[in-house]
């Protein structure tokens, strides 16, 4: 699979989506553990707050669906750095939407942020890391790209097609020294899922989360899926067959 990642002092991580959620919780827990963090978003005030206290963190804030942009900030972090050792791409957008509520411009801007500008912004990184000898990729996808899903029927294709970004990365890119991870979590308390009006199974916090993150490039697998409590029934249900799983799914979720 991947080599494991448990030292973190003095390693040089990109967190893309840093401004809130995860993404920023990711980014705090490991400046606390001596990385030299670079947090980026569009939104520099928040990227700010998330690194204040840590004078050697960087911040460059951009709009990831803006590809020039992205370049430039990775060129200025290659000329401060030298090496990029991880980056972890974290930004996303929900948007609930049953089938009757698709909506073509809805549907084109979850496209982009969630899978075309991840994609589009790899493919300028791994010439880098062919490059440099080495380097990690990480994909926070969902559990919702599992299977289909109620009130996902944009969310849910994007990150199926971004699991299978990270699936077909890794088996390219595994054996030429570059390691590839995908994040599946479940329900986790962000702005994301603030508007929800449903009850969220399993929910934790975006402390805990990163947390669940940093033990996951400890055991260098492939996956990381969380909490197990809840994620592990999802992949039970990924097994079933459509007849069982979608009654199960209506069942469960009422929809
Ligand atoms: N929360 C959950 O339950 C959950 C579950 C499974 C997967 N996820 C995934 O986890 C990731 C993080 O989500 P979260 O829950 O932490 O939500 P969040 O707090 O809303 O974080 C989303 C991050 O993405 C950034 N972002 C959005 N659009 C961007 C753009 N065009 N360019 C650059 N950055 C952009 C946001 O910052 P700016 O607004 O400042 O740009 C923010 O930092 C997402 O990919 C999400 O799909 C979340």
């Amino acid at each position: 699979m991947n080599p494991p990642i448990r030292d973190w002092a003095g390693r040089r991580v990109w967190v893309i989506g840093a401004s809130s959620g995860i993404g920023a919780a990711l980014a705090q827990a490991l400046l606390g553990r001596g990385a030299r963090v670079t947090v980026s978003a569009r939104r520099e005030d928040a990227l700010r707050d998330v690194v204040a206290g840590h004078p050697g963190a960087r911040v460059a804030a951009f709009d990831l669906t803006d590809l020039s942009a992205f370049t430039q900030a990775r060129d200025e972090l290659c000329a401060a750095w030298g090496v990029i050792d991880l980056v972890v791409f974290s930004a996303g957008a929900y948007a609930a939407m049953r089938a009757w509520e698709l909506d073509a411009a809805k549907i084109g801007r979850l496209i982009d942020i969630n899978l075309t500008a991840p994609m589009a912004a790899t493919a300028t990184l791994i010439p880098l890391f062919l490059q440099q000898g080495g380097g990690a990729l990480a994909f926070v996808a969902s559990v919702a790209g599992y299977r289909g899903l109620p009130k996902a029927a944009a969310y849910g294709p994007t990150k199926a097609a971004l699991i299978n970004f990270a699936e077909t990365l890794h088996l390219d890119l595994a054996p030429r020294g570059i390691s590839v991870f995908l994040v599946n979590p479940g329900f986790v308390e962000t702005p994301m899922t603030a508007d929800n009006n449903f009850r969220m199974p399993a929910l934790i916090s975006p402390q805990q989360a990163a947390e669940e993150i940093i033990a996951g490039f400890a055991r260098g697998g492939f996956e990381m899926h969380f909490p197990r409590r809840f994620t592990r029934w999802l992949k039970l249900l990924r097994l079933l067959p459509y007849r069982l799983y979608f009654a199960l799914v209506r069942r469960g979720t009422g929809a």
